[in-house]
């Protein structure tokens, strides 16, 4: 199988990335966390196809399964669904050594981490990614958590997993939407720390939006070691793992102007693509960033199906209100990351307002 080891001074895991990896479930699973019982948090949204290899698989090799499925939405992001997890772990006799597998997008992956972290004070964790969104990005790194009806993660921790499967085959069933939103991730790897990886997802984007098989495991074990290499040099996020909000503190405050889940909302890759060109346009603007990359990411983005203006945003008043909020959450002062590069990005504290407000005009047609 391909693997990629993540290596933290105090746990040590794989990621693996195969096309039909589901197979293969209980056989690595019991040679991480052997045990008889296990759990397995299932997306409420995931084909049956997918489900059904996992679970053979998790009984053929000894596993006697709790088999929960969990709700769709940021709205059950929440710890109304993790209290009720816990009561079907322990009513279904889980113990402290026996595994919680999620199996599924984000939601589920960030919700059945946040239970693996605390049931019984931590039992090992199994993440099965099945969007590209949480091959690429959710899945690796650690950060657990749920929502608050104040915002967005505000409850959470940094938890390992034992060992992170990825089965490239259940993207053959992700809507296409949900695709883009993923690839939007990819596009901001390449921008913080690899120009080939940029040149390579724009010479290959129409095969991965077409589900390429080989492309497609070409592109997530890519993106996999980016974040891998992000993340173990920064576990904890104190210096640079903030590269990887490139784009985010837009994003951040486009989405918590919608509301959760409404129909006319975006999704959280379209957000971060408006944010990409929002401070990509910026950094050209202060004259911190070669002039050339706008129209490649522009170009990139809008060949992914990603928005690259928006009629929709709110007023930038409003926007710039927000942006102030995210920073005091963060507890710090309003810190953009800035590309300098193809493959470089810089932190950059007191930019002007002015060329904040103007990059956020710059969005609209
Ligand atoms: N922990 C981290 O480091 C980290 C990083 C980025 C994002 N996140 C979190 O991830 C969440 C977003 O994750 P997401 O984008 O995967 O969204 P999601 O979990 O909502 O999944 C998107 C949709 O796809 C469906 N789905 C999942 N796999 C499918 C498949 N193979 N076939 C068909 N449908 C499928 C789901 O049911 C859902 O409706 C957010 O809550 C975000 O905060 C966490
Ligand atoms: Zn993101």
């Amino acid at each position: 199988m391909n693997s990629i080891a993540i290596d933290l001074p105090h746990h040590r895991y794989e990621v693996l990335v195969e096309s039909g990896g589901l197979n293969q479930l209980g056989s690595l699973v019991q040679q991480v966390a052997p045990h008889t019982r296990a759990a397995l948090l299932i997306d409420q949204g995931l084909p049956d196809q997918h489900i059904v290899s996992a679970q053979s698989s998790l009984q053929k090799s000894g596993y006697d399964l709790v088999i929960e499925p969990m709700p769709v939405g940021e709205n059950h992001k929440n710890l109304d669904t993790v209290c009720a997890t816990y009561e079907r772990l322990l009513s279904g006799q889980l113990e402290r050594h026996s595994p919680v597998i999620a199996m599924g997008g984000g939601i589920v992956g960030d919700t059945a981490g946040f239970i693996a972290a605390t049931y019984l004070r931590g039992v090992p964790f199994i993440q099965c990614p099945t969007t590209l969104l949480a091959m690429v990005d959710a899945s690796v790194g650690g950060k657990v958590g749920v929502n608050l009806p104040q915002g967005k993660n505000l409850v959470g921790s940094f938890y390992q997993p034992s060992l992170v499967i990825i089965d490239t085959d259940t993207l053959s069933t992700l809507p296409d939407r949900q695709m883009r939103c993923g690839l939007a991730e990819c596009i901001k790897h390449g921008i913080i720390r690899d120009a080939e990886l940029f040149t390579w997802t724009e010479n290959h984007v129409d095969k991965i939006l077409s589900r390429d098989r080989d492309i497609l495991i070409e592109l997530i074990l890519r993106n996999v070691q980016i974040k891998a290499s992000v993340v173990t040099a920064d576990e904890k996020e104190l210096g640079q793992r903030a590269h990887l909000n490139f784009g985010h503190t837009f994003a951040h405050a486009i989405e918590a102007a919608e509301k959760f889940d409404s129909p006319s909302s975006c999704h959280h890759g379209e957000a971060v693509a408006l944010g990409m060109v929002a401070a990509t346009r910026l950094s050209v603007v202060i004259g911190r960033c070669d002039p050339n990359i706008l129209p490649r990411l522009t170009s990139l983005l809008a060949r992914a199906g990603l928005p690259i203006q928006s009629p929709h945003l709110p007023p930038t008043k409003q926007l710039l209100e927000l942006m102030r909020v995210d920073k005091k959450v963060a507890g710090g002062q309003l810190r953009l990351v800035l590309p300098t590069n193809l493959g470089q990005v810089d932190l950059v504290d007191a930019v002007d307002e002015q060329h904040i407000v103007d990059a956020w005009d710059g969005l609209r047609p």
